[in-house]
């Protein structure tokens, strides 16, 4: 029967259905993007992002870039050849064909697409030069010597420029044996304390130079014009050892990124079998309906059409270009290379398990079910796939009518979430798979270890948890009370099977 139904279908339907459809799939339709993000309570809908037209109306961007090198793992003449280069494509879209094609060209982007607003200066590209400055920085490096994050940018023959920012800089990790596991977070390299030595380089130069590349800055990534008192903006005129000193709290794998705060920053997400979620962000601030969403997300990602999106209402609302370092304008980059790049995202798989579903992982099996961690942590991903309220915040009935949000608060710090501008109001139920390869948790990585996550002294003001720097202060780790109170043993136990998943 099957085969009689395939026989009546024209042969030129079967050769469409064979075809790959990255050529033809739109990231910016209206009619999709209406859905996209999540509203924002304080402001009373989702924030406006770009119109079809006004998108598609961006130049586009696919420009070849390099990778760079520590200086003893330089192939020679490295430099001089790159100075014979001149503007290339990044990604040749007309070659893809198969379905390893378009994850492969998706692995060129991600590696590959640099963020125009830090491409840099003559002083960058000796800085990275700099054995000690590289040691600083600690910036994670694959075995042959790549800088992961970095690239070499050629605009125009002859002359080279340092980027940065490249989706590798944050969502691959280097394991101890210098093996590389794409999509996981980058928990080696202490992106808040750098920022905070930044600040004070930049301060030691002039009080131009601090206002220019760091304060203007701060205002434009994490003001938010639908806040009253809007602590975020406010952190942008303390003094400059103050903002730093702020930043050197940051833990290990946490981000102060742009959309987030110096104050609240967020937890660097893990990439592998991202594609389970029907809300993006720990805050849920997008859908994921299908890949377009995905390639919208990746579209977003690090000022692109994010700069463009507008929070507010009034001249103030519009984050403003200039400051954020694009006086040139936003580029967009072209749709296949955004459904490329979500197709390589797709296909992350994590790395084996070493623990096994024995002894006592087997126990805590029977705790985790005894405990109904399931009744939010349920399914083959230990996720309900719904979001929690944050502490404090009561949805509208239009809101609940919109998105799967349960009725329960873990009550966690409800800060991201309330006074970001991902502040939907939203904490969302994370997967528990791979945990054994994470060393942070919440939304804020304020924990270190699962340990500590289920000791009941995280809850009291003379706590310091493992992945905090030296500089930040003792205090409790509120919420998410599930488990604090099982026996050690039943504890010992669950934690054996948390890190079996
Ligand atoms: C500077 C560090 C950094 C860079 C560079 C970066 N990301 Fe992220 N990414 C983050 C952080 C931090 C989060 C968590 C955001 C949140 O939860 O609100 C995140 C979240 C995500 C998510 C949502 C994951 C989830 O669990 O919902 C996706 C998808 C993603 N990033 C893709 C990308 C892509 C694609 C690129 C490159 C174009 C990129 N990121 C570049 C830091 C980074
Ligand atoms: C009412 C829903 C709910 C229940 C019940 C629940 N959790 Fe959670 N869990 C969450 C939410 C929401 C978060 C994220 C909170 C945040 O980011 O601030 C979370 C986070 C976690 C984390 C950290 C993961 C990460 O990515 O940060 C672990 C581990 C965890 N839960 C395990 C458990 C276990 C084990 C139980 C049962 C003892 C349990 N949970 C019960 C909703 C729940």
């Amino acid at each position: 029967m099957a085969l009689r139904l395939l026989l009546f279908i024209p042969v030129s339907a079967l050769l469409v259905l064979a075809q790959p459809p990255g050529e033809n799939i739109r990231a910016w339709a209206d009619q999709a993007v209406a859905g996209y993000r999540l509203p924002l309570p304080g402001l009373g809908r989702a924030p406006r992002v770009l119109t079809e037209a006004e998108y598609y109306a961006l130049p586009e961007v696919n420009l070849k870039t390099y990778p760079v090198y520590t200086p003893d793992k330089e192939p020679p003449n490295y430099m001089q050849w790159l100075r014979e280069q001149g503007p290339k494509p990044l990604v040749d879209i007309a070659s893809l064909k198969t379905e390893a094609d378009w994850i492969a060209a998706g692995r060129e982007v991600f590696y590959g697409r640099e963020l125009p607003r830090f491409t840099g200066s003559e002083d960058n590209l000796q800085l990275i030069r700099n054995p000690q400055i590289l040691a600083a920085y600690r910036l994670q490096t694959s075995r042959d010597g790549v800088l992961l994050g970095l690239r070499y940018v050629v605009r125009e023959k002859g002359k080279v420029e340092l980027g940065t920012d490249t989706c590798a800089m944050c969502h691959v990790r280097v394991m101890k044996d210098g093996s590389i596991v794409e999509g996981l977070a980058n928990t080696f390299t202490p992106f808040g304390p750098l920022m905070g030595n930044l600040t004070r380089r930049y301060a030691q130069m002039s009080p131009q130079m601090m206002e220019q590349r760091r304060r203007a800055h701060m205002r434009e990534d994490y003001r938010v014009p639908f806040l009253k008192d809007d602590p975020n903006l406010a952190v942008a005129d303390l003094p400059a050892e103050e903002i730093a000193k702020l930043y050197d709290q940051h833990p290990l794998g946490v981000h102060g990124r742009t959309n987030t705060s110096l104050l609240y920053p967020v937890k660097i997400a893990n990439l592998i079998g991202v594609r389970r979620y029907s809300y993006l962000d720990r805050t849920g601030t997008a859908r994921q309906r299908d890949i377009t969403d995905m390639m919208r997300y990746s579209a977003s990602v690090g000022d692109v059409a994010d700069a463009l999106t507008v929070y507010g209402d009034g001249g103030d609302g519009k984050l403003r270009l200039e400051k954020m370092g694009l006086a040139s304008g936003v580029k967009r980059t072209p749709d296949a290379l955004l459904y490329a790049l979500s197709k390589f995202i797709y296909s992350l798989q994590p790395p084996r398990n070493p623990n096994e579903l024995t002894g006592e992982a087997l126990k805590g099996k029977d705790v985790f079910a005894r405990s109904k961690c399931a009744d939010c942590h349920s399914g083959p991903d230990y996720t309900n796939n719904k979001l929690t309220l944050a502490k404090g915040f009561a949805p509208s009935a239009e809101t609940r009518k919109q998105v799967n949000v349960m009725r329960r608060s873990v009550e966690t710090d409800p800060n991201l979430a309330l006074k970001t501008r991902k502040a939907t109001g939203f904490y969302r139920v994370p997967s528990l798979r791979m945990l054994w390869l994470e060393s942070s948790f919440l939304h804020d990585g304020s924990i270190g270890t699962l340990e500590e996550f289920f000791d009941p002294k995280r809850l009291q003001p003379d706590f310091r948890s493992s992945n905090w720097p030296a500089v930040t202060r003792p205090h409790a780790v509120e919420g998410h009370r599930f488990g604090l109170d099982l026996s050690i043993a039943d504890r010992r136990a669950l934690i054996a099977f948390l890190r079996t998943l």
